[in-house]
């Protein structure tokens, strides 16, 4: 599937083009489409998506402010249910791969929390929103500490982690791949939710990704669950920390703790 990225601003042209060349889009420099199609656009130095009937729904990435500032001041730290999976400790905070980094949002907490973190992502658009989000927050005073440890791969987990030259590629892997909604949540799912989770589609072959993700990990691999969901590839985990909404299946391989040398 083609994306097209519009840009009507001339001025703003050249970053444009720089993203199109980068994720393979069509830069378009005319008004877009009013349909239900979605397509990029890049205007204020600013990428975001949208769906041409509903132009006011925009997703983009913003670390800078809004819910994700929010959690970066008042947030849980290591108290909350994701830091506890992936093993944080006062004595330790481990690597980790985000192996479906989405839209970064657990790759920015679990930086937030002193992590290295690679995130991998193979959905173009996706990808190149993320991408501009960590550009942006990069020359942000505040958030560049943070930002600075968030690397971002675009390429499919399946290959990035089977042929990576040296392994483990982290202390811990994590996964949180799409699952299906069930339609009473799916009309509570905000528009621009609604919007990416069109984009992306189902993660069909996410069962796939555990077997390599434990071959690649030191320590661990956490995977994100629907609080009620099958464990990925029907793989029991060595335990669970359920919350609210979500789970967390951890896959023990060792203790997360700085590597014997
Ligand atoms: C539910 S979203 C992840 C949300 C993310 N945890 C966050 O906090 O924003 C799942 C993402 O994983 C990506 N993904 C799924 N399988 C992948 C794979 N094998 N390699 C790379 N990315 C993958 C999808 O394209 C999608 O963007």
């Amino acid at each position: 599937m083609t994306t097209e990225l519009f840009c009507i601003d001339l001025t703003q042209e050249a970053a444009a083009k720089t993203i199109a060349d980068e994720f393979g889009f069509v830069l378009c420099n005319h008004a877009p489409p009013v349909d239900a199609g979605f397509y990029l656009c890049y205007q204020d130095d600013l990428l975001f998506l949208v769906q041409g009937d509903s132009p006011k729904t925009r997703v983009s990435v913003d670390f800078c402010g809004g819910k994700v500032a929010h959690r970066r001041h008042f947030g849980g730290g290591k108290g909350q249910d994701i830091a506890k999976a992936v093993g944080i400790s006062s004595a330790y905070v481990p690597s980790v791969v985000d192996a479906t980094a989405g839209l970064g949002r657990d790759s920015f907490v679990l930086a937030t929390l002193g992590c290295d973190v690679i995130a991998v992502e193979r959905q173009p658009v996706v990808a190149a929103l993320l991408k501009d989000g960590l550009l942006r927050a990069n020359i942000d005073d505040d958030v560049r500490p943070i930002s600075e440890r968030i690397h971002l791969v675009h390429d499919s987990s399946h290959r990035w982690l089977t042929e990576a030259p040296e392994k483990p590629v982290a202390d811990v892997i994590y996964l949180d791949p799409m699952f299906d909604h069930d339609p009473k949540q799916k009309a509570a799912v905000k528009k621009d939710m609604q919007a990416f989770r069109s984009v992306v589609g189902q993660d069909a072959d996410s069962d796939d990704l555990l077997g390599p993700a434990l071959a690649a990990a030191r320590c661990r691999v956490v995977v994100k669950r629907a609080r009620k969901a099958e464990p990925l590839n029907g793989q029991a985990p060595s335990y669970s920390i359920t919350g609210k909404s979500n789970r967390f299946d951890v896959y023990v391989l060792a203790k997360v703790a700085a590597a014997e040398k």
